[in-house]
């Protein structure tokens, strides 16, 4: 068997984005960073001052937005209308809001869809909340990633410090708590483990060391790696 399709879940800062791509580039599948679309529909409701409650007028601007993403050595490169946007996803006001705009099942659903239709056209190593459970429930391979929400929260304010958001950590430990409740408890599709995902706690482990597990579990199941 040829492993075809990889979904890789977990709360943010778990690692889930860089080892995505790293395991993507490993493999030459196409890694696509399921978080990435949230935010830029959010960035995009912002920029447009549309109602972040209203999930049809959501809905609708993501029909219109024309979002695309591009693998890139860094990560997803995300671009609205051709705009590149991959930095302002990133932004605190973005991180802020975007827990609200992914909880609205209809926009759940119309991404679901987009990302679906993504995971037919090519191999895919795709990382998010809910894609082992609702996007790829049929995925080869299902990888679960947990740390520590102290390790989490450091690791993301390296990653804001590097693209010029600098954010304290404690402050970043109290969002991070904030974001995997609403994640996790919210109706439509919440933050869980697939039954038959293999979890890994990266809280001690380096990327290379989660990377290397990834690879292996992939061997074991008959991937060509
Ligand atoms: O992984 P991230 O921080 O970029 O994700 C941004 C938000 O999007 C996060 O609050 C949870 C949500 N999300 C989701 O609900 N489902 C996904 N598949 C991916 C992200």
């Amino acid at each position: 068997m040829i492993l075809l399709r990889i979904a890789i879940d977990g709360p943010a800062g778990a690692g889930k984005s860089t080892v995505a791509r790293i395991v993507a580039q490993k493999l030459g599948y196409t890694h696509i960073d399921t978080g990435a679309m949230y935010r830029a529909l959010t960035l995009e409701a912002l920029e447009r001052s549309i109602d972040l409650e209203n999930q049809d007028a959501l809905v609708a601007a993501l029909e219109d937005m024309d979002l695309t993403l591009q693998p890139g050595s860094a990560g997803n490169q995300v671009f609205i209308q051709g705009r590149d946007v991959t930095a302002q996803i990133r932004s605190p006001e973005v991180s802020e809001h975007v827990s609200l705009v992914s909880s609205h099942p209809k926009v759940r659903a119309a991404v679901v869809e987009m990302q679906q239709q993504m995971a037919k056209a090519d191999n895919v190593v795709m990382d998010g909340r809910d894609i082992g459970t609702v996007v790829m429930p049929d995925a080869d391979l299902k990888i679960y990633l947990d740390a520590s929400v102290e390790v989490r929260a450091m690791r993301r304010s390296m990653e804001l410090a590097k693209k010029g958001f600098p954010v304290s950590l404690e402050e970043l430990v109290a969002k991070i708590r904030q974001r995997d409740e609403f994640d996790s408890t919210r109706e439509a599709s919440p933050l869980r483990q697939a039954e038959d995902a293999v979890v890994i706690d990266t809280t001690n482990l380096s990327v290379s060391e989660v990377v290397d597990l990834i690879l292996a579990y992939c061997r074991g199941r008959g991937g060509h790696v």
